[in-house]
């Protein structure tokens, strides 16, 4: 590895491996030194914008290359295990957007891969836990703020107008559960301290029957039970008209705490004839921009200074298990066992 600096390839240019690779781009002890798409256009906006000339539309060949130190990958979920493991075989890093596997096979391949390279380093993309608010309330509650905590009420909330993608990004996202949900049920392990026993989750098409179609849902929710007794309520829509609504609260024996419950946009709030209103965030991307950035950060500290990461292939794999049971849950109405 040149000292310094880790070279990275970064494998998917899609909506959100756009922003992870310009984020890359900017990090100065990073050289983003290739990137792989199956999209000549995306690889044309690699090449113009970041001015990167080592370009793959095989992510075999590119980490066969000798280019890179470190593999990115921000490709399909239905993808992630199969190249996370060809990297590590191959002496990379990794950074894996979640889902790290859309089944609990892949995942446990993929913690098993991770196992046996102690000395790489592994980093699931739960963004949440970058995001200065959510790292501030763990600290909060690891410093017992409000007590022993009992309770997390989580929601991830998206427009209505990104409806039409996401019913084309169904089959390999793995469906609402797997690729939204995984988000507040990660929270919830995590501020919980705790591991889901079992969940009762519902939901339906009330505004797309398209997501009907292709067994999804646009509205769910669901309540986790944790094997000490602590509790989750777990929501998704795909169907607000305000903003990208994602929040999560925590209760414990000696208060509440409240994360992001208004997507605000920023600080204005403007009174006129109308009301009072805030405008709020449109997009994962506008609310979490801080935080991927800091995941990007995070993931290059950590393999130059031999650091282990704060979160580890075995939480990706425990949210996929309650992912998938979320999903059966849903599909056969009844309570499921983790
Ligand atoms: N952390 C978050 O909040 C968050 C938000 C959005 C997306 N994601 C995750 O990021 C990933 C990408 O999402 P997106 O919205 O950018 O998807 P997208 O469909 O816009 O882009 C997918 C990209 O993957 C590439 N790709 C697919 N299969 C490939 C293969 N075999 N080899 C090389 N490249 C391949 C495509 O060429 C494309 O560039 C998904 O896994 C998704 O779950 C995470």
């Amino acid at each position: 590895m040149p000292k310094g600096k880790v070279r990275i390839g970064i494998a998917g240019l899609g909506r959100l491996g756009k922003r992870h690779a310009a984020n890359l781009a900017s990090l100065p002890n990073v050289r983003l030194a290739a990137a792989c798409s199956l999209v000549d256009e995306e690889l044309e906006w690699a090449r113009s914008e970041l001015a990167l000339e080592a370009l793959y539309t095989s992510y075999e060949e590119m980490v066969a290359s000798g280019q890179i130190d470190a593999a990115f990958i921000v490709s399909s979920s239905a993808v992630h295990a199969k190249q996370s493991i060809l990297a590590l075989e191959k002496g990379l890093h990794v950074f894996c957007e979640k889902p790290i596997g859309v089944n609990v096979e892949e995942c446990r391949a993929v913690e098993r891969a991770v196992e046996s390279r102690p000395g790489l380093v592994y980093l699931p993309g739960f963004v949440r836990r970058f995001d200065p608010s959510f790292a501030y309330a763990k600290r909060l509650v690891d410093e017992g703020a409000i007590g022993t905590p009992f309770l997390v009420r989580s929601q991830t909330v998206d427009l209505d107008e990104y409806a039409a993608f996401q019913v084309k990004f169904v089959p390999t996202s793995g469906g609402i559960f797997l690729d939204m949900n995984i988000h507040d049920i990660d929270l919830a392990r995590w501020f919980l301290g705790d591991e889901v026993e079992s969940v009762h989750a519902m939901g339906g098409s009330f505004v797309h029957p398209e997501f009907e179609a292709v067994h999804d849902a646009d509205n769910t929710v669901a309540l986790a039970r944790f094997r000490t007794g602590k509790m989750a309520v777990l929501s998704v829509s795909r169907t607000a008209f305000h903003g990208h609504d994602t929040h999560t609260e925590v209760t414990g024996s000696k208060g509440t705490l409240k994360i992001g419950i208004t997507p605000a946009k920023n600080r204005v709030e403007l009174f006129d004839a109308a009301g009072a209103r805030v405008e709020c965030v449109k997009d994962f991307y506008e609310r979490f921009a801080e935080g991927f950035m800091a995941e990007a950060r995070e993931f290059v500290d950590c393999v130059l200074c031999g650091r282990k990461p704060i979160v580890t292939a075995r939480d990706g794999t425990a949210a996929t298990e309650v992912g998938f049971a979320l999903a059966e849950s849903f599909r056969l109405q009844s309570i499921v066992r983790v």
